[in-house]
C-alpha cells in the first residue's frame, strides 16, 4: 500500500508495485473511452512543478489527473517566483495553503522530492530527482513488460546506455530485481560504475554479450546535459560501439521488447529501424504512462483520506 508520497521504488514493496500495475490495467480503459472517466479524485487540486524539461511525464500526469476528475494546474516554474529566489520549501508551503492535494515535481537535485515531501501536507510524487530515481517511468516500463510478457520472474532485462546519469535505470533496477527479473546494466565504462552491482544487477560493457537471449532491450538516452566532460569521442563512435541496430538486436530473443523512456536520440542509442521496428513498444510505453499515473493518483488519494 502507498503512504503519503511516492518518492522512489527503493522503498516500495513488490506487492505495492503489483497493486499499482493491476490498477493501471483498469485505468487504461479510460484513456480511449471518455465515458469511463469519472470523479475518483473528487476535484482534488493537482500541481505539476517541473524544474527540468518534460514532454511525456508532465503531460501524462496532467491528463491522468483530468481523466480522474482532478483540478490540474502547471506551476510553470520558469515564469514563477522561483525565478525571484523563492525556495523550494516556501514554494511548497504556499501551494499547501492554496489547498493543493498532489504536488508532482521534477527537480535537478537528488533528494529534492524527499525534502518537499517532509515539509508539505500534500502528497508528493517524484517525477525525477537528479540522478536518483524516476519511479513513475520505471512503473510504466514495468507495466509494459507485465502486459506483454505476463510477469517478471527470470526475465532477462538489459538496460543499455548512459547508466551513470540515469534515474530511470536505478528505479527500474530497484523494481525489476524485487520482482525477480535478471537485470543487466550495459554501457561504456565511462558511463557506468561497478558500484551499481550493489543494486543486485549485472554490470558490463560487452553489449553483444548483454543482449544475447534478452527478453527486454531497454535503451537510455545519452544525457549530454548532465555531462561535464564528453565520455566518448563523438556520437558516431558511440552509436558504432554501443548503439543497437537491427543486426545486433538479432542476438536478443525473437520477440524481445525494444523499450526506451524517451526522448530518443535517433541513430545514437538505437537506429531508426529499431525504434520503428516490429519489436518496438516505445509508443505503447507512452500510453501506458497515462494509465500508470492514473493508478498512482487513485491509490494515493485512497491512502490519504484526511488530506483536504
Ligand atoms: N521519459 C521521460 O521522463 O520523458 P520526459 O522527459 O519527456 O518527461
Amino acid at each position: 500500500m502507498l503512504g503519503k508520497d511516492l518518492l522512489g521504488l527503493r522503498d516500495l514493496s513488490g506487492d505495492t508495485i503489483m497493486e499499482i500495475l493491476t490498477v493501471a490495467r483498469e485505468m487504461k480503459k479510460k484513456i480511449d473511452d471518455p465515458n469511463l472517466r469519472d470523479n475518483t479524485l473528487n476535484k482534488s487540486s493537482i500541481i505539476t512543478l517541473f524544474y527540468e524539461n518534460s514532454t511525456r511525464t508532465k503531460t501524462s500526469f496532467m491528463l491522468a489527473g483530468a481523466y480522474l476528475g482532478g483540478i490540474v494546474q502547471d506551476l510553470g516554474v520558469t515564469t514563477s517566483s522561483v525565478n525571484k529566489g523563492e525556495s523550494l520549501i516556501d514554494t511548497g508551503l504556499n501551494l499547501d495553503k492554496m489547498g493543493v492535494k498532489f504536488m508532482i515535481m521534477r527537480h535537478q537535485m537528488t533528494g529534492a522530492s524527499a525534502v518537499l515531501a517532509r515539509n508539505v501536507k500534500a502528497c508528493v510524487i517524484n517525477a525525477g530527482d537528479g540522478t536518483n530515481e524516476h519511479p513513475t517511468q520505471a512503473l510504466l516500463d514495468m507495466y509494459t513488460i507485465y502486459d506483454y510478457l505476463g510477469g517478471f520472474k527470470g526475465l532477462k532485462v538489459v538496460i543499455l546506455g548512459d547508466i551513470s546519469h540515469s534515474r530511470v535505470a536505478r528505479s527500474n533496477a530497484f523494481g525489476l530485481v524485487k520482482l525477480g527479473a535478471e537485470v543487466t546494466l550495459a554501457g561504456p565504462s565511462t558511463l557506468i560504475s561497478g558500484s551499481m552491482k550493489a543494486l543486485g544487477v549485472k554490470v558490463t560493457s560487452d553489449i553483444k554479450g548483454a543482449i544475447a537471449d534478452a527478453d527486454v532491450v531497454m535503451g537510455l538516452r545519452v544525457q549530454f546535459e548532465r555531462q561535464k566532460n564528453m565520455p566518448f569521442p563523438n556520437t558516431r563512435e558511440y552509436s558504432t560501439l554501443y548503439g543497437i541496430n537491427s543486426s545486433l538486436l538479432q542476438y536478443a530473443k525473437k520477440d524481445a521488447l525494444v523499450m526506451h523512456p524517451g526522448p530518443v536520440n535517433r541513430g545514437v542509442e538505437f537506429s531508426t529501424d529499431v525504434i520503428d521496428g516490429k519489436n518496438s513498444v516505445i509508443n505503447i510505453q507512452v500510453k501506458n504512462g497515462v494509465a500508470v499515473r492514473m493508478a498512482i493518483l487513485k491509490l494515493l488519494y485512497e491512502a490519504n483520506p484526511d488530506l483536504a
